[in-house]
């Protein structure tokens, strides 16, 4: 499962690459606000981060209207070759996803909540969909049930009905608990991204702990 930290907080994406088991990036309009990433600055963050070895960068545009979220599509993608661009999964957003995957740009449709959304994602050759686990649950839906259907019509697609040369690939979001990445993993979901803190939670075992307590006490006693 390829891992991303969801953030525009420079810290915690240097402390989330550091950890060797964090892929990559993804950010959107919601939280380059909350860490007051000006427009004008994503180019600075985007350098930074893949000069912290990050492998992939999920950035989204911010116009309604598929004429522009194509040219910022385009901006976007002209920044690095790492780049995909995040579109939100409007009726604009596919008319223009399928444009920026015709030009071979790598496309990520987010805020995708139906299996329907994810077919078009397909249709339109996107390389992701992110969809909202926890918004989702928040919404009253079994988030996992919905997203199952959705790999299962997805691997269907890639069968039976491939748009391009290349698989949709899941990308978990608003994921909220270290136990959601197994259960996701557990549908055969291949991507997720989170916060900060749930990434520091992954490697955490209490019997792992006492293990390494006891291994640490006698590595000492043999000194
Ligand atoms: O990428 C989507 C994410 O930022 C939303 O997470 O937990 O606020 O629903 P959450």
């Amino acid at each position: 499962m390829r891992l991303y930290i969801d953030s525009a907080v420079m810290p915690d994406i240097e402390e989330a690459l550091a950890s060797g088991y964090v892929y990559g990036v993804t950010s959107n309009p919601t939280l380059l606000r909350r860490a007051d990433v000006r427009a004008a600055a994503v180019p600075d963050l985007v350098r930074h981060v893949f000069a912290l070895g990050a492998k992939e960068m999920h950035v989204q545009t911010y116009a309604d209207d598929a004429e522009s979220i194509v040219r910022e599509g385009q901006e976007l993608a002209a920044l690095d070759s790492r780049i995909v661009v995040k579109i939100p999964a409007t009726a604009a957003g596919f008319k223009a996803a399928s444009q920026l995957s015709g030009m071979g740009l790598r496309v990520t449709l987010t805020a995708v909540y139906t299996v329907q959304q994810a077919i078009l994602a397909n249709a339109v050759g996107a390389h992701y969909i992110a969809v909202y686990l926890g918004r989702m649950r928040d919404a009253g839906l079994d988030a996992l049930d919905v997203v199952g259907r959705m790999q299962r019509t997805l691997d269907t697609c890639a069968t039976n009905a491939p748009a391009s040369g290349h698989p949709v690939e899941i990308l978990a979001a608003s994921v909220r608990t270290p136990e959601e990445v197994e259960a996701l993993a557990d549908i055969r979901v291949a991507t997720a991204t989170m916060p900060l803190n749930i990434l520091r939670m992954l490697p955490e075992s209490p019997a792992t702990g006492v293990a390494a307590a006891t291994f640490s006490e006698d590595a000492k006693a043999l000194r």
